[in-house]
């Protein structure tokens, strides 16, 4: 018996990743799950396949979370497809590292609009239906940067720090419909995102972690299985999994 049997789950940003991770352990434990990917289709389908591998249920779901249609659009279809969805992960995300003298508006505002301003589309389309249910589980990836700042992604950085202000207020505003709302504030991960950041940058990353290495996107994974599966008393959260890297 899983501990998500019956539940259905949306990942944004399931093609790769932590993404990737968290959508697998989710099928693992029961929950029937909707991958989402913008242009990785290939990524996204050998993630279906290894869920199916071991007897889960996945479909995917090709949408640009950062256009509110397309977001919108894309919970809904999840909606018809499943009749449901108890689990949301606002996981998609992306970079575009510039110090701000060399920051364009267009790198701005296609960061927000990827990570912050997407997480507000998903939640709001998934609510009405959460609300119905009384049960919803909604997770949002935040970042350490968006708690310390950090050099060259002031894009970033505000858009992940917004991830924690939403996640606060939404839980306030949806606790009386069981429905928690939490961010997990992962450190530095080995992921596609990690690896566009030079090597002699990586080393100087690590130096300044306590445990002395990289998290992986499993061990990001077993948190948000455990904001969606066993704390139902946890709501308005970061719950930070770094290595230490910010206390
Ligand atoms: N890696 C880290 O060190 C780290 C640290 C802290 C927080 N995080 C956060 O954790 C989350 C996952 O990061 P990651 O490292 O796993 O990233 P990643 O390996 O670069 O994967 C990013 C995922 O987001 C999807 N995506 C990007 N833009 C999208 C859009 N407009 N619409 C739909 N999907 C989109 C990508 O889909 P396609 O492949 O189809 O393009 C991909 O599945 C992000 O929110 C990131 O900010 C990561």
């Amino acid at each position: 018996m899983g501990k998500l049997d019956g539940k259905v789950a949306l990942v944004t940003g399931a093609s790769r990743g932590i993404g990737r991770a968290i959508a697998v352990l989710l099928a693992k434990e029961g929950a029937k799950v909707a991958l989402n990917y913008h242009n990785d289709v290939t990524g996204a389908q050998s993630v279906a396949d290894e869920i199916a591998s071991f007897g889960g249920t996945a479909m995917l779901s090709q949408s640009d979370v950062s256009v509110s249609e397309e977001a919108r659009a894309m919970v809904k279809k999840v909606v018809e497809n499943w009749g449901r969805i108890d689990v949301l992960v606002n996981n998609a995300g992306i970079t575009r590292d510039k110090s701000m003298r060399k920051l364009t508006d267009e790198d701005w505002v296609t960061v927000i609009n990827t990570n912050l301003n997407s997480v507000y589309w998903c939640t709001s389309a998934a609510m009405p239906v959460m609300i119905e249910q009384k049960f919803g589980r909604i997770i949002n990836l935040s970042s350490y940067v968006g708690q310390a700042g950090n050099f060259g992604q002031a894009n970033y950085a505000a858009s992940k720090g917004g991830i924690i202000a939403f996640t606060k207020t939404a839980a306030i505003e949806l606790a009386k419909f069981n429905i928690t709302v939490n961010a997990l504030a992962p450190g530095f991960t080995l992921t596609d995102m990690l690896s566009k950041v030079s090597e002699v940058v990586q080393d100087q990353i690590k130096s300044k972690i306590p445990m002395g290495r990289f998290g992986l996107p499993e061990e990001m994974a077993k948190a948000v299985l455990f904001l969606a599966a066993d704390a139902d008393y946890i709501t308005g959260q970061q719950i930070n999994v770094n290595g230490g890297v910010f206390m």
